[in-house]
This record gives C-alpha cells, structure tokens and sequence, in this order.
C-alpha cells in the first residue's frame, strides 16, 4: 500500500497488496497500478466505515480519518478479525492528533466484526432526544473525505497571499523596502502595516499584537508579519515573498516567563511583561503552611507543547456586497469577525466570517493569523484571496 497527500488529506492506494510506508510516490511509481482512495469504496464499505467510526466517537477533527479507513480496509481485506495489537500495526504510519487512538482502533474493531457478520450495517441515531446515544453530526463526510476544509476551496479568479515573517525574536523594525516584490508580473500588491485602514493591533484578551509590524515597531516573536505578499499564483507569491527587504536592528529577546518577570527584563508590552495575576487560595493556608505533616519542596515545569494540527491554518476572503466574505478554518467565528472588522475598520455586521471544518485547533487555531492577512488583501483587490499561516511548501506561511 502506498500514500500520498491530496488537498492536504493521506490518501493510501492500493499497490500490489503489500503494505508499504507511505513516503511520497512518483508518478512513475504508480504507474500500472490501481489506486484505492476512499471515494473508490464500494457503497457498502462507506456505510461500513462510516457507521463505525461515528459510532466509536472515533472522529474529531476528522483530517486524518479517510488514511486511517484506508488502512483499516487494507487490514481488513486481509484479516476480518484483528486484534488490537494487529489494527495499530495497521495504522501505524497515520498519525491523529486528536483521538489519542484508542477509539480509532475501537471504530475498526466494530467494522470489523460488522463485516464479519454479515447482514444490515445499523443506522446513526437521529433522535436527539435527551439521554439518546447520537452521532457527530459531521461525521460522515469527515469518514468519507468529502467534508470541506478551506484549503479544498478552489475560488474563481483565486489569489494567494502570504506573510513576511520576522526573521528575529525580538528586533525593531527601522524599514520595509517592499519597491523589488512589487514590480515582478503577476504580483497583485504588497502590504505593510501602514495599508491597515483600522487599527493595526488585534487580541482575543489584550488587544496587544500587531496584525503586521509597523517601521519602528519591536518584533515579539519570529512569526511576527512585516509585510503581505498578494500575487496570482502560488510560485510567483513564494518568490516575491523573498524581495521583501526588512531592515531590522537586533534586540536581547526573552527566552522564558521566568526571564520575563526580572525587574530588568525588557519591556515586550508597553503595560510591562505580565498579563495578568491570579492568586488562589483555599482553607486557612498560613496555618497549614505553618505546621504541616509533611513537607516536600519541589521545583516543576511543564514542558512547551506544541499545539501540533494537522490541517494547515488558512483562510479565503473576498468582497461581499460593502463588506468582506471570509471562510475561515479557526475556532473562534466571532473573534475573527471582531478583529477582522478592528482591522479593517468596518462595523462587525460588513464582516461575514464562515468556519469551514477546523483540522485540529487545541487552541493554537483560536487565534485568528491567516483572516487577517487576507481579509486585508482582499480589501485592495477585487478577487477572492487565500492565505495561510503556517504553510505547507507551497504557501510559505501567511
Ligand atoms: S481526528 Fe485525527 S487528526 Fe483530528
């Protein structure tokens, strides 16, 4: 068996039987071959899989399960009652960062002894009546692969737009020569913080971070954006993004929370380095502090956890009637209403945000990078327009 990526989606194909690791086939590889994706399951085994992840709660965000159904097929094709051990084994080479697994392997253990029993494959409770057992409402086109994710969306007269990043953690930024990525053909524009027509800085809790780094601004982070790139086509956007010119002058950066709560760390906020202090107390601490039973004294940490979706953040804005469309891929539609609108300087009702399906989020999508960048493009452009944060190759990272 091999794979490959669609629109973002493993797809897994049928070789000669054989499972092989799914690692980027060439054409000529494939060629002969007959290739298996789950729009090519025979009626039955869509209903099959379909029933049996939504039924197991196997489905989240639901970006890696058409992989994961393929590879159950596969399995099953071959063995109709594995144990666990053998269906992990069989799903080794997908990974889901939603599900923690276990009901992924419960969803192909129901398939399974489903296929091996043969007759009616249930129907998905409907009732939604209190105390019933009901299924995701999404589940079956996220099984299946037909469920939208915005990066699927193909948009008439399409164009692409994505960020200039900075290139320190922390450094002023004294110019933006943007004259070089402008000229080249195909090239739609090129924005800096100075083109926001409403406010440049946006926030979920502090309205604190600048949509695009304004001259003389001081970067935060290394994804801090200097500029936007908008261009016709994805190669032209990826190679104009490189003559973007940002002088910057380098600053001390903080590493850590505890280097930014010295007295003489430097300033990341103009209200000082800490968000907020919360103290909590329970009972009478003092006492207790005072004469425990037993001490310990330990230092603990918590490790940097990366949020880790798959689905690459992106979004897709255009006009719409006085105001903007955005089809969006986080999971805040109306906190990316409410910044969009801040940054564009329209009232929240002239920004229509609809959520696609999310691939993931864990709270690493509730903030809103990709509307932002295209909604902005779009605003100067009369053409739908695409960006993405994180990237993927071929956008870069809006
Ligand atoms: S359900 Fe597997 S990645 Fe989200």
């Amino acid at each position: 068996m091999y794979g490959f990526y669609v629109n973002d989606v493993w797809y897994q194909v049928e070789g000669d039987g054989t499972a092989v690791k799914a690692c980027i086939p060439t054409l000529s590889m494939m060629d002969g071959r007959r290739i298996l994706t789950v729009e090519g399951l025979s009626e039955r085994e869509k209903e099959l899989y379909a029933y049996a992840f939504a039924d197991a709660g196997a489905v989240q965000c639901g970006f890696c399960i058409p992989g994961m159904v393929i590879c159950a097929k596969a399995l099953l094709d071959e063995n109709v009652d594995p144990t666990r051990k053998e269906i992990a084994y069989a799903l080794r080479n997908n990974i889901c960062r939603c599900t923690g697994y276990k009901k992924i392997i419960d969803a192909v253990s129901l398939a399974a002894k489903i296929k091996r029993e043969g007759g009616d494959i249930p129907k998905n409770g409907s009732g939604w009546r209190l105390g019933e057992r009901v299924q995701r409402i999404d589940a079956r086109e996220k099984t299946l692969g037909y469920g939208e994710y915005v990066d699927d969306m193909e948009v008439e007269g399409m164009i692409y737009a994505s960020a200039v990043r900075s290139r320190y953690p922390r450094a002023r930024v004294l110019a933006i020569d943007t004259e070089r990525a402008e000229a080249p053909p195909g090239v739609i524009g090129v924005y800096t913080a100075a083109d926001i027509p409403g406010d440049v800085k946006v926030g979920h809790l502090v309205q604190d971070w600048d949509t695009m780094m304004p001259v003389g601004g001081c970067t935060r982070y290394l994804g801090d954006a200097a500029a936007l790139v908008a261009a016709e086509t994805l190669e032209i956007l990826e190679r104009v993004k490189r003559l973007v010119k940002v002088t910057y002058e380098r600053l001390p950066f903080i590493s850590s929370p505890c280097e930014a709560m010295k007295e003489d760390a430097p300033k990341l906020h103009e209200g000082g380095n800490l968000l907020a202090h919360k103290h909590v107390s329970r009972g009478d601490a003092e006492r207790a502090i005072a004469r425990p039973r037993y001490v310990y004294t330990q230092r603990f940490h918590t490790p940097y956890t990366e949020h880790a979706f798959l689905e690459p953040e992106c979004a897709i804005a255009m006009p719409y009637e006085d105001g903007v469309l955005i089809y969006s891929t986080d999971q805040g539609t109306y906190a990316t209403q409410h910044e969009c609108a801040e940054m564009l300087g329209l009232p929240n009702e002239k920004v229509r945000v609809v959520n696609k399906l999310v691939g993931g989020g864990f709270g690493g999508m509730a903030v809103q990078t990709a509307g932002e960048g295209e909604a902005d493009a779009s605003g100067e452009y009369p053409h739908p327009s695409e960006a993405s944060s994180h990237g993927y190759g071929v956008y870069g990272g809006m």
